[in-house]
């Protein structure tokens, strides 16, 4: 998503705006010089906050207040209206605050506040490890140090980069649009600046609930007092004659990455097999390289078990717009040198190839350590699992999700981030359930899709708006409930469906 490079515009809140130009509820956008600054009036007082998202520089004037927050509406991060902090991720950093006041019926932006001092917590003598270096392990890391945690923090992955920003890896940093400095989502001195001991390359190998220990690859011991265990989940790879072969791609690191856009750089043909979320980002990726794409994938219409028919041939419309070649109702049964052979005839030449066709969590150390398993590891609304002191997040745990009543796992970013920082929180003491809607965002070409609730089956689907021309609200729902709502440049009520599920399960 590109961010909006304009100077700040709107009024010079220095100088002042009328007071009854900014009714209870309501947001703007000024400036104080270069700044772009939001002033909002919510339950009667005012703030003034950057206007600008932290994660990828949405406009929050187009979000929605929502008691004492501000939420983005390009992919519904919290902040804090007093004091800027990203309570809810995906964004991390906090915003900027000004003073306001009001005088003689007008509204001055006044000067910058400081910083709130962070209060220190827990003891020195605590130690906390997290395994995984993604989404999940790095928001609850920094949220350990955000809130003033003393003790050490250990976090361990096995992958060879410090954690990244992973759905850029399917979008604009695949597509050549992005600068790889955007991918990390920290640079290297800060795990150094705030006391993150990061160890890369290390295999965690099994743990023991009981006396508290982490076995490495290395044959080495950890020790912990609390763990969080966030390990992600791994693609499915192909069982077919030819997957193994140097220019066959799964999509999940960094390093994946990397080789696949080696690759494309001379590469004139890709075969992309499934039409997952990141087998079609990726063709939408390699399509901006100029390479020629064919999806290859078993179902009718791409994506209809999550959207439904609708956007699913709007989906497919589009990549087609685009000039992707469609292979549905098919499947690749080998990869014979450079041809991948379909299983209804015929063989498609590729330079490389991409298969993304979903993946699966990565439980094994649970599993083994005897923790409760369910099709994931099982925790309660705390994250913790069923051992004392031994919490999950991200893709691999399945909660109590208050909204649909159902225990569910979800491989969503914002959910594992937020799963990171409500983990992070109740290892602190500081007792948080995690109670978010899941919210995912998806992006095609210049189409961003963002879908928040959980809907694994539905009985009616009703638009809003129209799907073809990218307007559109698509409720899935059940005797009449509304599960889940997609939509495309309709931020507004993506949020507000969010929040309103979130107060129906609060008041159930
Ligand atoms: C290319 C791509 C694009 C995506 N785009 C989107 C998107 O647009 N929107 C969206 O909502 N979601 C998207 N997702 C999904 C999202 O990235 C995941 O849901 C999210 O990363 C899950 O976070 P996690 O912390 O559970 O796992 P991960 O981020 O996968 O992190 C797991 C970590 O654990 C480490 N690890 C695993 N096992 C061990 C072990 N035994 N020892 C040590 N370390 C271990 C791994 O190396 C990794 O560092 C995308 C995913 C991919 C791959
Ligand atoms: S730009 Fe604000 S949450 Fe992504």
């Amino acid at each position: 998503m590109a961010s909006d490079e304009k100077g700040p515009t709107g009024p010079d809140l220095s100088k002042g705006i009328l007071a009854s130009d900014l009714r209870d509820g309501a947001m703007l956008a000024g400036h104080i010089g270069e700044d772009a600054v939001l002033l909002a009036r919510q339950n009667g007082r005012l703030f003034a906050l950057s206007a600008h998202c932290t994660h990828y520089h949405g406009p929050l004037a187009d979000g929605l207040l929502v008691g004492a927050t501000a939420r983005c509406p390009w992919h519904h991060a919290h902040f804090s209206l007093e004091t800027g902090e990203a309570i809810a991720a995906p964004a991390l950093s906090p915003l900027t605050c000004w003073q306001v006041e009001e005088r003689a019926g007008n509204i001055f932006v006044k000067s910058k506040k400081a910083q709130p001092p962070t209060k220190t917590t827990g003891s020195t003598n605590e130690h906390i490890v997290i395994v995984g270096g993604g989404a999940a392990g790095f928001a609850a890391a920094e949220m350990l140090r955000r809130r003033g945690f003393a003790g050490r923090v250990t976090m361990l992955s096995n992958d060879d980069a410090a954690p990244v920003d992973r759905p850029n890896l399917s979008k604009d940093y695949l597509a050549g649009s992005a600068p790889e400095d955007w991918v990390p989502l920290r640079g290297n001195d800060w795990y150094a600046e705030n006391k993150i001991d990061l160890k890369l390359k290390t295999d965690v190998v099994s743990l023991d609930a009981k006396s508290k220990e982490l076995t490495l690859e290395s044959g080495s011991k950890i020790k912990f007092d609390k763990l969080l265990l966030a390990t992600g989940a791994e693609p499915v790879r192909l069982d077919i004659p030819g997957a193994d072969q140097p220019h066959v791609h799964t999509l999940r690191s960094l390093g994946d990455c990397r080789a696949i856009i080696d690759q494309a750089k001379t590469a004139k043909r890709a075969v992309v097999i499934g039409a997952s979320f990141i087998g079609l980002e990726t063709a939408a990726a390699l399509r901006a390289r100029d390479i020629e794409v064919h999806v290859v994938a078993p179902e009718k219409r791409p994506l209809e078990r999550v959207f439904g028919p609708q956007l699913g041939d709007f989906i497919r419309a589009l990549h087609e717009e685009h000039g992707v070649k469609f292979h549905l109702e098919n499947s690749i049964t080998a990869i014979d040198g450079k041809g991948a052979v379909l299983k209804n005839g015929g063989t498609i030449d590729a330079d490389v190839v991409v298969i993304g066709v979903g993946v699966r969590p990565r439980v094994a150390l649970a599993e083994k350590a005897g923790l409760a398993i369910d099709k994931g590891v099982s925790v309660n609304e705390y994250m913790e699992t069923s051992a004392n002191g031994i919490y999950a997040a991200g893709d691999i745990a399945r909660w109590p999700d208050a909204i649909s009543g159902e225990r569910i796992r979800v491989e969503h970013w914002v959910v594992a981030e937020r799963q990171g920082q409500v983990a992070a929180l109740n290892m602190l003491g500081i007792p948080t359930p995690f109670g978010s809607a899941p919210f995912f965002w998806s992006q095609h070409y210049d189409v961003p899709i963002n879908y928040v609730g959980h809907a694994e089956k539905w009985d009616t689907i009703d638009i809003e708006g129209d799907v073809v021309k990218r307007d559109c609200v698509v409720r899935h729902k059940r005797g009449g409930r509304v599960l889940a709502v997609a939509s495309i440049y309709r931020d507004k009520e993506s949020l507000e469906a969010g929040v309103a599920m979130e107060h129906k399960a609060a008041k159930a």
